[in-house]
């Protein structure tokens, strides 16, 4: 039995074909690592698509178990319908409005609805009375009021990662109000920034009908808490691994092949989201009109791997390759392409040491819920670190633009004012990118991972359970 639940799609662990179990670090689960709220919670979700190498599905339950977790296997077809279906077809497009890329299949809603119906039932049944219950993210909108309707007892929190789209673009979906209601067995709904938040309201009030303002709403007698919780990055994850030899090899090894020359770096997962067709083009407009740093620039992209269940991932991986060789075999040199397109994901020691020495970090995603490798790099600027001074370019359509106004603020459609930022970040002298990067560093140090977590869970817990509004007494 657990008093805190933490509820979300992917679990932190990653099943291996040859059957062991390995910590993944997601935002989310670096996030709470960070978070220190100890060993006493429960974290209910499922393992991956990975599987089970031969073993039955009670021994693979009684092995996560004692990792502190609860998983939910999906069936193949599950996958296909809640996961790469609903959740990323439909959700996660429009959730970031891309409207033309959302697809409308009514075959997906119900293994989302049976998916959702499996969490509450797996949550039910491990929550003590009056636990707390934290659940994250788009793929489990249906799951407070499923929960609820089960064990009212409970404390029930959703946070969304994502964006909340404008009410224009929410109502097209053809279950918006299956979702807003899911949302409505909540004592506490939390969103990245202000935005987002406003936009959920205007939803409630345009499909449903129901009025709240940016403190809450009561609703069948229930009081629902609305809060903007902007998510931090995993301060002491950073700080720890900048002291590994990993980090001090990698470090050596990459200024050494540096040399003078001045690396440009992104990391992210590699969705349409992210931007990084656009980037290219900034990249080649870039090189185009400054032949003189051809040979000096070296722009590094990480790009991990990502649902490559959904055909528009394949198809974007695809796209990316094609334009990295194009920008390679126009600008490159024997001994030097000016891009390197790295497919794969980086332990958080290397990321470290790449962060620390890239004079600059481009983060240019179309739209983007919060975006950590923006506080990431920041954070990692330290002398003590052995880090280069940076600059940080930003979209200002990601939510980290809120709080991080002394990077270069960018439209990432606007290629020749991203080539533009390139120029102004390269030539930017040093004492100006150490007072950018200090401004920045005092705000993150006061929002990192865990006072993020703590201030939602603390909100959760005094959310009040009164059962009627007062007004209505
Ligand atoms: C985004 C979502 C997370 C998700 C992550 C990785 O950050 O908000 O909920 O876990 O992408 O995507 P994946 O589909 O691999 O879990």
């Amino acid at each position: 039995m657990a008093s805190l639940i933490l509820a979300s799609n992917r679990l932190p662990i990653q099943l291996l074909k040859d059957g062991t179990i390995k910590r993944t670090t997601g935002g989310l689960s670096s996030a709470l690592e960070g978070a220190g709220i100890g060993e006493q919670y429960t974290w209910v979700g499922w393992g991956g698509p990975c599987p089970s190498a031969g073993r039955s599905e009670e021994d693979l339950k009684t092995s996560l178990r004692s990792l502190g977790v609860e998983p939910i296997l999906l069936s193949e077809d599950e996958i296909a319908g809640y996961y790469d279906g609903y959740a990323n077809s439909t959700l996660w497009p429009l959730l970031h409005y891309m409207q033309e890329r959302s697809r409308f299949d009514a075959r997906w809603m119900p293994f989302y609805q049976q998916v959702n119906e499996k969490f509450a039932t797996a949550i039910s049944e491990i929550a003590d009375e009056g636990a707390q219950v934290w659940i994250h993210d788009y793929h489990l909108m249906l799951l407070p009021q499923l929960l609820r309707k089960k064990r009212p007892d409970l404390k029930i929190g959703f946070f969304l990662h994502t964006p909340f789209p404008s009410s224009e673009i929410f109502r097209a979906l053809p279950e918006r109000d299956a979702l807003l209601n899911g949302l409505l067995g909540c004592d506490l709904i939390g969103f990245h920034t202000y935005s987002y938040l406003r936009h959920f309201i205007s939803s409630l009030i345009r499909i449903l009908g129901v009025e709240a303002d940016i403190d809450g709403l009561w609703h069948q007698n229930r009081h629902i808490q609305l809060g903007v919780y902007p998510i931090g990055h995993n301060r002491d994850g950073f700080q720890k691994a900048a002291t590994t030899n990993t980090f001090l090899q990698q470090h050596s090894a990459h200024a050494k092949h540096l040399g003078s020359g001045k690396m440009i770096l992104s990391v992210e997962r590699l969705d349409y989201t992210k931007g990084v067709p656009e980037k290219l083009q900034a990249i080649r407009t870039f090189l185009e009109s400054h032949p003189e740093m051809r040979g000096l620039v070296h722009f590094v992209l990480v790009a991990v791997p990502s649902r490559r269940g959904v055909e528009e991932y394949e198809a974007l991986t695809e796209r990316v390759q094609c334009e990295v060789g194009a920008i390679n075999g126009t600008f490159g040199d024997v001994g030097h392409s000016p891009v390197q397109f790295l497919h794969r994901s980086f332990p958080v020691e290397e990321l470290a040491a790449l962060y620390a020495l890239a004079d600059v970090c481009m983060v240019t995603p179309i739209v983007d819920g919060m975006n950590l490798v923006a506080k990431e790099f920041i954070d990692c600027k330290y002398p003590s670190h052995r880090a280069r001074p940076g600059v940080l370019i930003l979209s200002e359509f990601a939510g980290a633009a809120h709080e991080m106004s002394h990077a270069i603020l960018v439209n990432p459609h606007d290629t020749a004012g991203v080539a533009q930022a390139i120029h102004t970040a390269l030539d930017m002298d040093e004492p100006q990118m150490w007072k950018r990067i200090h401004a920045m560093q005092r705000r993150l140090e006061l929002n990192d991972a865990g006072a993020w977590a703590k201030r939602f869970l603390a909100d959760l817990s005094s959310a009040t359970s009164l059962s009627h509004c007062p007004q209505h007494a």
